[in-house]
Parts: C-alpha cells; sequence; structure tokens
C-alpha cells in the first residue's frame, strides 16, 4: 500500500482496462477510484485518468512526478491525461511489483489478469467489491430524481441519508452485551441469507426495536451495523413529523418509505418511535395522526425478505409503547446501562488512544455507577480539555477521577433545574427506566 508509484500506475492501468472491457460494470471498480468518476450518479466509459484523478484517487500529492521516470508512461501536458506510451512493459512492470492480496481487491484488474496469475479469482474479487448503489453520488442522484427541489428542502429535515462511506463508527468501538451481540449476528446471517430465508417462505425478520434509556449506544449501533454491511443509513427522527408542514405529512412519511425501498438494500432507522404512542394517545392534529396511522402501515408492509430494507426503530421511552406498536417488531434488543465490567470496556475502547498514566479503568468503572457510554464520553472529554488547560497531553488517573467528580456535580445541577422548571420531563421521563442520567446526547 505504500508504494505511490505502484498506486498510480494501478489507477491508470485500471481506468484503460475498464474503458475497453466492456462486460466490466461500475461495481467492478474499487470504490475509491468510482467516487473520481462520478457524473450525475454514473459513470461513463472512456474513464480518463488525469492528473487531477490521480491525486483524488490515490490521495498522492504529486501523482506525475512519482511515475515520471517509468520508461512507459506519458502525461498530456495540455489536459493532465496519464497514458502508458507501452502497454506490454507497464503490466509487466505492474504484474512484477503488486502482491495477490492487494490485486484481489481490485475487480478490473483480477478479471484483467485472472489467467496470468493463479493466485487472484475475480467472482470473490467482485462479490467483495462494495457495490455502487451505496455511494454517496449514487444516492444523491437517486434522490434528487426522487424529489424535486421543494419537495428534496421538506424531506431533508425528515430524513438524514448516510452512505456506509460516510460512517465512522465500527461495531469494535462500541461495546456490547452478549445479548447484543447475538442479535446482531443474528440478523447480519439474515440479510446473507436472505434469499434462502424467502425460498422457506420465513419472512417474520428484520424488524427490530431498539430499547434503552439516552445514551447507551442505540444510534451508534445501528450506524456501525450499516457500516459493516455496506448499506445506506436511512434515518428518520420522528418528532421531526410535527415541524413539518400538516398537510404534506403523511405524503413525506410514504415517501420516507419510497425513498428506502429504491435504496434498498439498506437501513431504515426510525429514532424516537416512543412518538408514535405519544400522538396516538393524546388528541394532536388530525394531519399528525393520519402521519402516523401511515407510518404504522408503511412498517407493516416493508419486508427485508421482499423490499431489502432493514428496519430498526429505536426508543428511550418502551413504558410509552402500546401493544400495537410493540408487536410490530419482531426482535427486541435492550440497551441497558453498562455494568461495571462494560464500563471498564468501554473506558478501554474511549481512551485507546490516549496516553494515561496510571490508568486503571477498573477504578474509574467502579466509581461509574449510573453512567452511560456516552456519559463516560463525556467525563473523558471533560479531562482532555482539563488537562490541556495546563499544556498536558498525557492525561494522569486523578484527571479522570476528578472529571467523573465534576460529571455528578454538573449531573446533579441539572436534575434539579428540572426538577423545578420541568414537570413534564420528569413524568414523560420514566424514572426508574432513566435513572438519575436522562441526557440527552443524541447526535
Ligand atoms: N456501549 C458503548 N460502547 C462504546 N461507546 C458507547 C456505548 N454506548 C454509548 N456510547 C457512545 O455514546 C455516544 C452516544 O451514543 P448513541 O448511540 O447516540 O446513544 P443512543 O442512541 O442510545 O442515545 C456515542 O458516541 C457512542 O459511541
Ligand atoms: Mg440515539
Amino acid at each position: 500500500m505504500n508504494d505511490p508509484e505502484l498506486a498510480v500506475v494501478e489507477f491508470v492501468l485500471t481506468a484503460t482496462v475498464y474503458t475497453e472491457d466492456k462486460s466490466l460494470d461500475t461495481d467492478d471498480v474499487p470504490p475509491a477510484y468510482r467516487t473520481v468518476f462520478y457524473s450525475d450518479g454514473r459513470i461513463e466509459r472512456p474513464l480518463t485518468p488525469t492528473v487531477d484523478t490521480a491525486r483524488e484517487a490515490t490521495g498522492i500529492d504529486r501523482p506525475w512526478d512519482v511515475i515520471s521516470g517509468l520508461m512507459f508512461t506519458d502525461k498530456d501536458d495540455f489536459d493532465g491525461s496519464l497514458t502508458f506510451t507501452d502497454r506490454g512493459m507497464a503490466e509487466e512492470w505492474f504484474i512484477d511489483r503488486v502482491d495477490a492480496d492487494r490485486l484481489q481487491e481490485n475487480p478490473v484488474l483480477t478479471k484483467h489478469f485472472e489467467d496470468e496469475l493463479e493466485e487472484v479469482d475475480y467472482e470473490l474479487a467482485a462479490e467483495q467489491n462494495r457495490p455502487s448503489r451505496a455511494d454517496r453520488a449514487v444516492i444523491d442522484n437517486l434522490l434528487t430524481e426522487y424529489f424535486d427541489e421543494d419537495e428534496e428542502e421538506e424531506m431533508l429535515d425528515l430524513v438524514d441519508v448516510r452512505a456506509p462511506e460516510e460512517i465512522e463508527m465500527t461495531l469494535d468501538d462500541i461495546v456490547l452485551t452478549p445479548e447484543q451481540e447475538g442479535e446482531i449476528h443474528k440478523i447480519v446471517k439474515a440479510i446473507e441469507h436472505r434469499d434462502y430465508l424467502a425460498s422457506i417462505g420465513l419472512r417474520e425478520i428484520g424488524k427490530l426495536l431498539f430499547v434503552g434509556p439516552p445514551g447507551t449506544g442505540k444510534t451508534s449501533v445501528a450506524r456501525a451495523l450499516a457500516r459493516k454491511l455496506g448499506l445506506p443509513f436511512v434515518e428518520v427522527k420522528l418528532s421531526m413529523i410535527t415541524s413539518q408542514y400538516l398537510g404534506e405529512t403523511a405524503k413525506n412519511v410514504e415517501k420516507t418509505f419510497e425513498v428506502a425501498k429504491r435504496l434498498s438494500p439498506c437501513i431504515l432507522f426510525i429514532d424516537e418511535f416512543d412518538f408514535v404512542a405519544k400522538t396516538r394517545a393524546s388528541d394532536e392534529h388530525a394531519a399528525i395522526k393520519r402521519a402516523v396511522n401511515t407510518l404504522l402501515k408503511n412498517i407493516d408492509e416493508v419486508s427485508l425478505i421482499n423490499d431489502e430494507v432493514l428496519l430498526i426503530g429505536a426508543t428511550n421511552h418502551p413504558d410509552q409503547l402500546d401493544a400495537a406498536a410493540w408487536r410490530r417488531f419482531d426482535e427486541i434488543v435492550n440497551f441497558p446501562k453498562p455494568d461495571r465490567q462494560m464500563r471498564s470496556d468501554i473506558l478501554q475502547v474511549v481512551t485507546h488512544e490516549m496516553d494515561i498514566l496510571d490508568f486503571d479503568p477498573e477504578a474509574v468503572a467502579e466509581i461509574t455507577e449510573g453512567l452511560t457510554g456516552s456519559d463516560l464520553r463525556l467525563v473523558l472529554r471533560e479531562a482532555v480539555l482539563d488537562a490541556l488547560t495546563e499544556e498536558r497531553t498525557t492525561l494522569t488517573q486523578q484527571d479522570l477521577v476528578d472529571a467523573v467528580e465534576s460529571f455528578e456535580e454538573r449531573d446533579t445541577l441539572k436534575n434539579m433545574d428540572m426538577i423545578e422548571g420541568d414537570h413534564d420531563a420528569l413524568v414523560a421521563g420514566g424514572g426508574d427506566i432513566d435513572g438519575g442520567h436522562d441526557h440527552s446526547h443524541d447526535h
């Protein structure tokens, strides 16, 4: 990977081979190369490698300087395009240097060299290459095709679509309970084998409800799952339904599901699911009720097996959900506040890149009962910033202990404020579930 010469030659060669071999399609091009060739969500032949596209695709600052010393390369001074003057020599040079593992990540070249190199397998390479429909450019194009400008603006408040490449959180960054791990493993397998499940008529799968207090990782796990599976992530914030033009709301909900089906396979994440119950119970505007009913109807109709949409709902307030809401999900995944062992594990994960003298995560876990993963992150942030005020980038165990204390103080203040200021929050918060730490660190 650290051979810039090889990287630039690979890029030029890939573009050249792809242009010639019409049996290759967009999905065969490695994702980093596709990004530079998209226009209107499509890649058209010929692919012309230039200094600029090579720079963007390989991350190498001066790609021409890197390959200009090779006998078989040329640059057009007018348009900056990069070419091979002697193709045979270029291919020989490349094959001599590239290793099989690396080639295996490039389906275009794997196909091209499959007969010459026994170690590489095109079928496998193509299967493991991320499909282009999960690329940002393709998603954007689909959305503009689907919504006119006004509509798109309205939808933006309600729905957020992320390409898997844009998700930073990985499942390795999140400490899971054994139950959560089991559920995630199950759903990954179900998605892999969805054709089989369809063939045996098993359809009651693919609707998960994540239940637990704020800051326990519900949103993070849903996103990380999208990244792991290479699927677009469509996120709906139900509370935004009320801020929409009321008359349009039901239509927008309908459209959200259409978008998800168009982007499929994808994950549709419906956050704040308790909102459904709240509106059904109270006497809200008729348009909102209509929207919520549309939502429930669409949830009933969408399916992992038929539509390739994995539905994940999340709620901080399970006590507010009625039977009608519960029965729409076929798995409930519990997100409890972390116990001592989990807190210690989370502290280890979060501090992975930090220098901490005498670090004792067990001891910090001991004094952070009741704190969520999100709280622990805030504690660490506090400790880091405090140390920075003293020009220190190495923390000490004592810094962490101090940060825990000041977190607890602020927390107490905040709760007192709630008691005096907002009685609703107390009632709605469901005291025993959220304990003393009802923060909304969602983002
Ligand atoms: N179990 C956990 N392991 C690691 N990080 C966690 C965990 N739980 C929460 N966090 C962190 O806390 C922050 C908030 O989590 P989030 O997923 O938004 O919680 P929720 O959606 O349940 O409110 C994120 O940065 C997340 O990484
Ligand atoms: Mg969340």
